[in-house]
């Protein structure tokens, strides 16, 4: 596909490969001889699991769930509607919420809270990208595995979509709506 579409590139896909394997690297430590089991909300953060997955070496699993929070444009509804719950039992396994994005932080504190009524016996959170809004967001959402500090702007690729489009961009940037349209 095209680049013509993004005004910047704000992370080329080798950078967050890169990261991404680092990301596993640390996972893979940690979680030496426990029970993990990534879990991940759909639709945006698909493209990051299927690379994280890869680049953790010890034995897990991974499952999904359904949040919804943008509906089709840019801006947050405000609102998060959890639209297909986890197939896999979580109770007492240790459990890593797997984002692509943290903006508001309502998507997180949902799954933060579907999981623990799922009885994990642990709950950590891996994002991919933090939005830098000038408050500490990993502090104030608990996050302990952060790919990338990225600046308050609208992003797209890697699995980041406008529109349900551009998810399939292997780097992230920020869209030019102009061309966009
Ligand atoms: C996006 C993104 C995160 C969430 C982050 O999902 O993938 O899951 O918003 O926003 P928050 O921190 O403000 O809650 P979206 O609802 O757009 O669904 P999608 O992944 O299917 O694109």
């Amino acid at each position: 596909m095209s680049l013509s579409v993004l005004k910047e590139i704000l992370l080329t896909e080798e950078r967050i490969l890169g990261r991404v394997a680092e990301l596993g690297e640390e996972i893979s430590r940690d979680y030496a001889g426990r029970d993990l089991v990534l879990v991940t909300v759909l639709k945006g953060s698909v493209v990051f699991l299927s690379d994280l997955t890869r680049a953790i070496a010890i034995p897990h699993s991974f499952d999904f769930v359904g949040a919804s929070s943008y509906g089709a444009g840019a801006e947050s509804a405000g609102k998060v509607r959890i639209t297909h719950d986890v197939s896999i039992d979580l109770a007492g396994r240790d459990v890593v919420l797997v984002e692509d994005i943290c903006d508001t932080g309502r998507t997180l504190e949902t799954l933060t809270n579907l999981a623990a009524l799922h009885r994990a016996r642990s709950i950590e959170i891996c994002v991919l990208l933090v939005k830098d809004r000038g408050r500490p967001r990993e502090k104030e959402h608990g996050i302990r595995y952060v790919g990338f500090h990225i600046p308050d702007v609208f992003v797209v690729g890697y699995g980041l979509d406008y529109g349900e489009r551009y998810r399939n961009l292997r780097c992230v940037g920020v869209l030019d709506m102009e061309s966009a349209r």
